[in-house]
């Protein structure tokens, strides 16, 4: 049942802003915003560059190691809870998932599901999509698999509900929800109270902790998450042809307690310039890239700030550790 063309959701982006969606002018947003980043004080760049190719497959090896937490901790509460999140499911549910990874931890909810009656991973890359949507149909042939690419930080429209549909609920694990700031996720839950009204979001979300757990967590002895951080000028470098030299910048990712989020910085070892459309940018010896945030919530942070979304908090799961948790809430009416 899969539908093989790609449904391709008009976003609902401002006026003036002219960037079509599709994946090719992604290597022109990412040149525009590296350029922006550069040429601004303190230097910024939006995380969501990091996953090309490499980064997705480096991203995958962060997941499994003894350091990360984060993946292994979800899915152990999905597995452990995964009838009573069905139950709050009820029959012929389907599920919109934010941002359709690998579709791993989904199946945990299909496979306890009572007759779910459809599954919309949404992702701003089609190539990627199309990929794990087509793996997931092979495994769940009676499935209706419909991948939508679409930017889900933006107004978007989804198909209508099918006849005789049960609840719309959204998934969006991994807590990627914290490598939004406050701001950026407020809006994000508001357009996904939009998409899901009437029905609920399970959200996952990384809890404040002893801020060594966290440190390690982001400094693998490996440094693979080095690496992940690294292939971003990496990727430049293939794409937009500028001539990082990558180990003149150091990885650096520290817990920020005010701010209860992890930061991660490319840092210069020396002073340096860098050639990018037809600028020069330089940096000092110190100076930072600013890569990736990635808040951390308490229970009670994260329901506050669902509930100013216009959502209604329902149960929460968590670890033994409370390393981690999972959030039920029902959308707006
Ligand atoms: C995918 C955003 C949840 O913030 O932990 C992992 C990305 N960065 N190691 C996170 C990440 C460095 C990850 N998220």
């Amino acid at each position: 049942m899969l539908t093989r063309s790609l449904i391709n959701i008009e976003s609902g982006r401002d006026a003036g802003d002219s960037r079509p969606a599709e994946n090719d002018s992604l290597v022109g947003e990412f040149a525009h915003d590296l350029m922006r980043a550069l040429a601004s004080q303190p230097r910024a760049i939006s995380p969501k560059y990091f996953y090309d190719e490499q980064g997705s497959q480096l991203f995958d090896r962060i997941c499994e190691l003894p350091e990360y937490y984060p993946t292994r901790t979800e899915l152990g509460i999905l597995a452990r809870n995964a009838e009573d999140i069905a139950s709050q499911m009820g029959p012929h549910a389907e599920i919109v998932e934010f941002g359709a990874g690998s579709l791993r931890k989904v199946r945990l909810l299909l496979d306890a599901m009572d007759r779910p009656a459809r599954f919309l991973p949404i992702d701003i890359s089609g190539e990627h999509l199309a990929r794990s949507a087509a793996a997931l149909q092979d495994d769940y042939p009676g499935l209706d698999v419909q991948p939508v690419v679409a930017d889900y930080t933006q107004r978007m429209l989804l198909p209508a509900a099918l006849p005789g549909a049960g609840r719309r609920v959204g998934f969006f694990p991994g807590s990627t929800i914290g490598n939004f700031t406050p701001p950026e996720a407020l809006h994000f839950l508001q357009v996904a109270g939009q998409v899901l009204r009437g029905g609920a979001l399970l959200l996952g979300a990384d809890l404040v902790k002893e801020p060594a757990v966290l440190h390690a967590a982001y400094n693998d002895a490996q440094g693979v998450t080095a690496a992940f951080n690294l292939n971003l000028l990496a990727r430049a470098n293939r794409e937009l042809g500028t001539r990082f030299v990558l180990d003149q910048f150091a990885h650096s990712a520290f817990y920020n307690a005010p701010q209860q989020r992890i930061e991660m910085h490319l840092v210069s070892r020396r002073r340096q310039k860098i050639a990018l459309g037809g600028e020069c940018y330089e940096f000092d010896e110190g100076e930072t890239l600013h890569t990736e945030n990635s808040y951390k919530f308490t229970i009670e942070s994260l329901r506050a700030l669902a509930m100013r979304a216009g959502f209604r908090p329902g149960p929460v799961w968590t670890d033994e550790d409370k390393l981690f948790s999972v959030h039920w809430l029902h959308a707006p009416a």
